[in-house]
């Protein structure tokens, strides 16, 4: 959610800014802007409604003279819509300052009223422009950026990043952090701050992530990290473990297609290593201690969207195998509901960014009411993790598209390694058990490969079905979640009316929307690992179709039960039933995706979302 790039060194600062903004766009892309500043201290900004493009477009056409020194942003509206005007960066100090800002400063409108009786004027609707005015006066007053910087912050409540040029400081950007991400890049005579590595991949791959409430203030040479009491912060440099081409299209039409053909790699890498001779290894968990995993009494995941459906896949998992109760819920929901939480209970927070603001705070409350809380992330320095006792991380690669894919096999993948891990320590299953499921696990990588053999069909279908209005989603134990999710899917990527249904509940009520052409996707359990669940689901099968719907079933290859019943029969290769959601999702994913190109969408950026939520 808005995305922020920064930069001092020798080269031309705007091709980093533009560069760097391209790989954040996914994280919004309403407007965008750039301020840059040359040696002599001549500051230009320019912003721009719309995708990035019309911004490149608009700097094609009124060229900026350029400055090795510069901050972008790629802006998701809050406060104000996206105009040209509310685009980022905002002015202060009557023009000689310029600002950009990721998150919600909530009270904006008190410091604004105190501003606007000072008689300081404002140009647009946001929020933001009340940090660039007031750091003006603050300039005005103390005559040094950081010192200036360092009282407006604090004068500042909500969640944001910040930064910050001045023209009276060519070389220096300034930036702060409460909520929000913000990590830097330590170049050789240049340094980079993103709100995430992807911002400055192409040059490094040294990194810090900035901790809450801290102040970072970068030049060619120096990086000065400090608290917002100014006192001196000791920083950890990291080595992103990825590089600028895992972050690229690499010849696929969009983000998403490459990011769907990559789920063998994300559960592969997901898995390498953390299973050592037969039994599962999480060096990760070891500060926690095998006691206290034994001794946990209950679990709650906490995840929004998509993260959180891998939640409820894992549930059915780690219940059946380490016998404790697992309840998933809302991050949102969560901390507004007084759960109950105790010294036993474990928290286990999913989130492919690792900054989504509705888990991060529901991490935040768990261990204010101490619980333990473990993160499952899949972006290396993120707030989450950082907030969280232990982490998990889960080794997808970037995600750029805004829809989540390879992330979801990935968190399943590794709270399935942590449910058995649980499993394992508690001593509720015994190893011949432990080595089935490793080896189910272990053949995931490859059973993708030939579910993704398989899109063809389902692109067929879906360039078919081009004009639908409404499809229905129906899957029963952990086929439910993934109907959910590919309702999803289709909702975001597609903008058509979709719902996810238990099977079971269809009697209940949502068999009323049948009517004769209704296309209803059903996850089918297998025949051999479901024996009591497989004929129910072709019952429910039989009871649709006899009101007409048009039923497209998910089945395992040779189940030959659901062929009387089903239109279109999309086969997944046999696994074991707890295993069949990682590969029953990608048909979904498929559709929902060739849905959207069918009808002229944006399958990497559709209206009106942000890869990473980082507003409440
Ligand atoms: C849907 C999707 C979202 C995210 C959700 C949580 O395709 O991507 O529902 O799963 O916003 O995001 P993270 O995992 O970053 O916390």
């Amino acid at each position: 959610m808005c995305g922020i790039v920064g930069y001092v060194g020798g080269r031309e600062s705007l091709d980093v800014l533009m560069g760097g903004l391209r790989r954040l766009e996914y994280r919004g892309y309403d407007s965008a802007g750039v301020a840059v500043i040359d040696d002599g201290g001549n500051l230009e900004t320019a912003k721009r409604a719309g995708k990035l493009q019309v911004l490149a477009d608009e700097l094609a056409r009124h060229p900026l003279a350029g400055g090795t020194t510069g901050i972008g942003h790629t802006r998701w509206a809050t406060h104000g819509g996206p105009t040209d005007r509310n685009a980022h960066p905002h002015l202060g100090d009557e023009g000689r300052l310029a600002l950009i800002h990721n998150g919600i400063i909530e009270n904006f409108s008190e410091l604004k009223n105190e501003l606007l009786a000072e008689g300081f004027a404002f140009e647009s609707e946001t929020d933001t422009e009340v940090a660039a005015v007031l750091l003006g006066r603050e300039v005005h007053a103390t005559g040094d950026l950081r010192e200036a910087f360092r009282r407006t912050v604090a004068r500042l409540e909500g969640a944001f990043t910040l930064l910050a040029v001045h023209r009276a400081e060519p070389g220096l950007v300034v930036g702060a952090r409460r909520n929000s991400p913000l990590v830097i890049g330590l170049g050789d005579g240049e340094n980079f701050l993103g709100s995430d590595v992807a911002a400055f991949i192409e040059y490094t791959k040294r990194a810090v992530a900035i901790g809450q409430d801290q102040i970072v203030a970068i030049t060619a040479d120096a990086v000065t990290v400090t608290d917002f009491g100014g006192a001196a912060v000791e920083v950890e440099p990291f080595e992103v473990a990825w590089d600028a081409a895992a972050s690229e299209k690499g010849g696929w039409s969009s983000f998403m297609r490459k990011e769907v053909q990559e789920q063998p790699d994300a559960v592969a890498n997901t898995i390498r290593g953390r299973i050592v001779d037969g039994q599962v290894v999480i060096p990760e968990l070891e500060g926690l201690g095998d006691d206290v995993l034994r001794g946990i009494r209950r679990i709650t995941v906490i995840a929004c969207g998509t993260a959180a459906y891998a939640g409820m896949v894992a549930k059915y998992a780690i219940e059946q195998w380490a016998r404790i109760p697992v309840e998933v819920e809302l991050s949102h929901e969560f901390r507004y509901r007084d759960p109950v939480l105790e010294a036993d209970t474990l928290v286990v927070s999913i989130s492919q960014s690792g900054e989504t603001m509705d888990t991060l705070m529901a991490v935040k409350y768990a261990r204010e009411q101490g619980a333990r809380t473990i993160s499952i992330c899949n972006t290396q320095g993120a707030t989450i993790p950082r907030e969280s006792d232990a982490v998990v991380y889960t080794h997808a690669g970037p995600e750029v598209a805004v829809a989540s894919t390879k992330a979801f096999v990935a968190q399943i993948t590794a709270l399935y390694l942590f449910g058995l891990r649980l499993a394992r320590v508690r001593g509720t299953l015994g190893d011949a058990a432990l080595a089935e499921q490793l080896a189910e696990l272990q053949a995931v990588p490859e059973k993708l490969g030939e579910v993704l053999e398989e899109s063809d069909r389902v692109a067929q279908l879906a360039h078919w079905m081009a004009d639908t209005r409404s499809v229905l989603f129906l899957g029963r134990h952990v086929g439910y979640p993934i109907a959910m999710e590919g309702a999803l899917k289709l909702k975001e990527l597609a903008y058509i009316h979709a719902e996810g249904f238990a099977a079971g509940e269809l009697k209940h009520g949502p068999i009323a929307l049948i009517e004769p052409g209704q296309p209803v996707f059903v996850v089918v359990p297998s025949p051999r690992g479901s024996a009591t669940l497989h004929p129910k689901v072709v019952s429910n099968i039989q009871e649709i179709r006899a009101r007409g719907a048009r039923v497209i079933a998910i089945a395992e290859a040779g189940d030959a039960a659901v062929l009387p019943f089903a239109d279109e029969v999309i086969r997944i290769p046999l696994a074991g039933p707890l295993f069949e959601p990682l590969l029953a999702v990608v048909p979904l994913q498929v559709f929902a995706m060739e849905l959207s190109t069918a009808k002229g969408l944006d399958v990497d950026q559709p209206r009106n979302l942000a890869k990473s939520v980082t507003v409440e």
